[in-house]
């Protein structure tokens, strides 16, 4: 499944995702150096944060409440924020657009 990714400064990246992986994993594959998913992907550390396209959160789903207090207490968390690594890559999501916001760290 194809992803895009929209970096800080506008610029687009769009990469071939394997199924199964998270979107963290591919970020970190494809050399996106914003996602530095220091806690490897046990939904703990908030660095993996990605903003997941209007058209495309109805189908991603909106956070739970233990993924948006982590954000909370560790960024500016928007409606649409996710953290990548706890969201997988399925042919579902074929073509989604996900927003990376400038580094926090
Ligand atoms: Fe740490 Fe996703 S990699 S919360």
């Amino acid at each position: 499944p194809n992803i895009t990714f929209i970096l800080p400064d506008e610029s687009i990246k769009v990469v071939d995702a394997i199924e199964g992986d998270s979107i963290m994993q591919t970020a970190v594959d494809n050399d996106i150096e914003e996602i530095t998913a220091d806690c490897g992907g046990s939904c703990s550390c908030a660095t993996c944060h990605c903003i997941i396209d209007d058209a495309w959160i109805g189908k991603v789903g909106t956070a739970d409440e233990v993924e948006m207090s982590i954000m909370e207490s560790a960024i500016e968390a928007t409606p649409n924020s996710r953290l990548s690594c706890q969201i997988k890559v399925t042919d579902d999501l074929d073509g989604i657009v996900v927003h990376v916001p400038e580094s926090e760290w």
